[in-house]
């Protein structure tokens, strides 16, 4: 670790936490899952296995059962169908780290309630406020720290960064802690690689925020603790465990995700110039670029649910209690609803892709995920009009997109004129 001794802001009086990343030590073994290109794999299940009972190594010598689903339609069902399909599995996989109140692990009457308390803090005027004050604010001091050098590796430097520092200002955590909020948020994001580390850290942030909360309790601010804190709905208030439980949720859903779709669509713009080209010419494709390197390359490819009751899908008969895997990676390539849907092309007709789940626990962050992953592309073109890939970089650190579970590149080099 070294102490930045420039003079940009947020992070630069800090100890920096990134020093020693490496996007590519976050596949091999990790929950990532070390895997190049799944989407053939997938294709064929879809066709062949559209529900497949699988046994699935999680660590050594461990083993779970579950039905995969790969097809969009009854993916979609999975997630719509909450009566029968519970969200209780999420719940035991990330309890121990999280907490029991973790809200994507929660079913109704808890869920909807606990949602509706905490979607108070993620309203649309805040996040119209957070765009210029805050989003565009981290991206432009880490933008500062290359933009005269030429060139830069942009998962290291940026896109591995960014969410975090947005989560940590939204959240109005004060300046002097961000080092170690980003010590423990790397590590818990890291949980599986390193359980150890992982669960040192979830116990550090558990405790840190329970002091941060009651000093909002005491003392209100403009932030999300202090929404969280005094949010209210029919009298009833998010109790000191649910809202542990929801700050500790929002580094892996909200930081690893964002940073992974961001990085992938900037993957898929400098892979694509003329593309790239085509959105710096018209601005006004951002919407339906964005929504497409989602669909293509989307950073989370599965999500879990338990049936309650025996239940059809797709023909195959699905047993009470059986632990069930949606694949959202093979439902966004659906060959039924896609035209070539392995590739990226801003340009085709939109249709609604299933990155941010659907139903109930359809993504409550995925509005500020959309406004981080636009305003980087939209940063970096008026800022480095020429950003382009480092072609021999590339070679060199053979960057491309991986993972199995989570999907990001493995690096971003690129060159552009100093300014
Ligand atoms: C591109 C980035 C993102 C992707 C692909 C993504 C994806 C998802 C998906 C698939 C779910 C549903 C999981 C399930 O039903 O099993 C979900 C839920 C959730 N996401 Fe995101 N997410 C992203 C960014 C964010 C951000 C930035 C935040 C907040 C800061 C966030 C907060 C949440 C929360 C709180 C839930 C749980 C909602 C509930 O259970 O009612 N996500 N996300």
């Amino acid at each position: 670790m070294h102490v930045a001794t420039d003079q940009h802001g947020a992070l630069d009086a800090l100890d920096d936490p990134y020093a020693d990343f490496d996007a590519g030590e976050h596949f091999a073994g990790s929950v990532a899952g070390d895997v190049r290109d799944p989407y053939p794999g997938l294709a064929r299940k879809r066709r062949e296995t559209p529900v497949e009972r699988r046994q699935d190594s999680l660590y050594e010598g461990i083993t779970r059962d579950a039905y995969w689903v790969y097809r969009y339609e009854d993916v979609n069902r999975v997630f719509r169908e909450n009566e029968v399909f519970s969200s209780h599995s999420i719940r035991d996989l990330m309890g121990l780290v999280m907490g029991p109140y973790v809200i994507v692990g929660l079913d109704e009457p808890e869920h909807k309630r606990h949602r509706n308390l905490v979607a108070q803090a993620f309203r649309q005027r805040s996040l119209q406020r957070w765009e210029e004050s805050l989003v565009q604010v981290v991206i432009d001091q880490l933008v500062d720290r290359f933009a005269s050098r030429g060139s830069a590796e942009l998962v290291r430097e940026l896109t591995y960064r960014m969410p975090i520092q947005v989560i940590a200002e939204i959240l109005g955590l004060p300046r002097d802690d961000h080092t170690k909020f980003h010590h423990w948020a790397i590590a818990l994001i890291n949980v599986a690689a390193d359980p150890e580390t992982g669960l040192a850290a979830s116990e550090d942030l558990r405790v840190y925020f329970a002091q941060i909360s009651d000093q909002r309790r005491a003392d209100p601010r403009d932030d999300v603790i202090s929404d969280l804190v005094h949010a209210e709905l029919d009298g009833e208030k998010l109790d000191e465990d649910e809202i542990l439980s929801f700050l500790r949720l929002l580094l892996p859903a909200g930081a690893e995700t964002t940073y992974r779709a961001t990085g992938n669509f900037l993957y898929g713009l400098l892979t694509h110039p003329e593309q790239f080209q085509a959105l710096r010419d018209d601005r006004s494709l951002m919407t339906q670029a964005i929504e497409e390197s989602v669909r293509w390359e989307s950073p989370l490819l599965i999500t879990s649910r338990r049936a309650l009751t025996e239940v059809d899908v797709a023909g195959v008969a699905i047993p009470a209690g059986a632990e069930i895997v949606n694949s959202v990676g093979a439902a966004n390539h659906d060959e039924t609803r896609w035209e070539h849907p392995d590739e990226f092309d801003i340009f085709r007709e939109q249709i609604p892709h299933i990155s941010f789940g659907a139903g109930p626990h359809m993504c409550l962050g995925m509005h500020l995920a959309r406004m981080e992953m636009r305003l980087t592309v939209e940063r970096l073109m008026d800022r480095l009009p020429d950003l382009r890939l480092d072609p021999e970089q590339v070679a060199a650190k053979d960057s491309h997109i991986h993972g199995e579970t989570f999907r990001s590149p493995t690096s971003l080099p690129v060159l552009f004129d100093p300014v």
